[in-house]
């Protein structure tokens, strides 16, 4: 009876076992793959706060302020074209018998700075030979148009005021609106 019930004895191939280890991951690969799944948590994290950086500090750019003062008018001569603020500012300022005006020192071409040339009362490009009058018209060579000005006032405290961000034209008729001249 006991014979009978005895069940045989399995029989496995004699690779079994190493079979077995092989598709069982081994502790190194799981190791692996937690290492790596915290890796990407990690990355995550840092994306995010990154993101959150960038949104409590973001990038800002400093530009230089446009206005400046340029002292009292009574610094400056009638009929002289005041090169004081050229290197700072790239600005001249000139006072005529009635009043001041102020004129950007970048060429109309391509931008290089004039040069005053006190004896001719004129500004000259050194880069391809623009000339200007003293009133900013052109004259000669390619600069397609007059200098521009901008815009002049007196500030609260009496001095000359000039507002680089403003800008007249000639060519379009701005030489005559407000700011674009200062009358004393
Ligand atoms: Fe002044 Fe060309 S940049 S003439």
């Amino acid at each position: 009876m006991n014979t009978l019930l005895k069940a045989p004895p399995i029989k496995l191939p004699a690779d079994y076992e190493s079979e077995a280890k092989k598709k069982k991951p081994s502790i190194d690969r799981r190791r692996f793959m937690n290492y790596a799944g915290w890796l990407g948590v990690l990355g995550a994290m840092n994306v995010a706060l990154l993101g959150f950086l960038r949104f409590m500090f973001p990038r800002v750019l400093f530009e230089p302020p446009t206005e400046f003062k340029a002292g009292d008018p009574a610094g400056y001569a009638v009929g002289v074209v005041d090169t004081r603020y050229v290197n700072s500012e790239r600005c001249w300022i000139i006072r005529e018998q009635d009043g001041f005006y102020a004129l950007s020192a970048i060429c109309t071409h391509l931008g290089c700075t004039p040069k005053y040339l006190a004896s001719e009362d004129k500004f000259k490009c050194p880069c391809h030979g623009s000339g200007f009058w003293r009133s900013g018209i052109n004259f000669e060579g390619p600069a397609p148009r007059p200098l521009e000005r901008h815009k002049i006032v007196l500030a609260e405290d009496g001095q000359l005021l000039i507002d680089k961000s403003k800008v007249f034209r000639h060519e379009k008729g701005e030489w005559g609106n407000p700011g674009s001249f200062l009358f004393l």
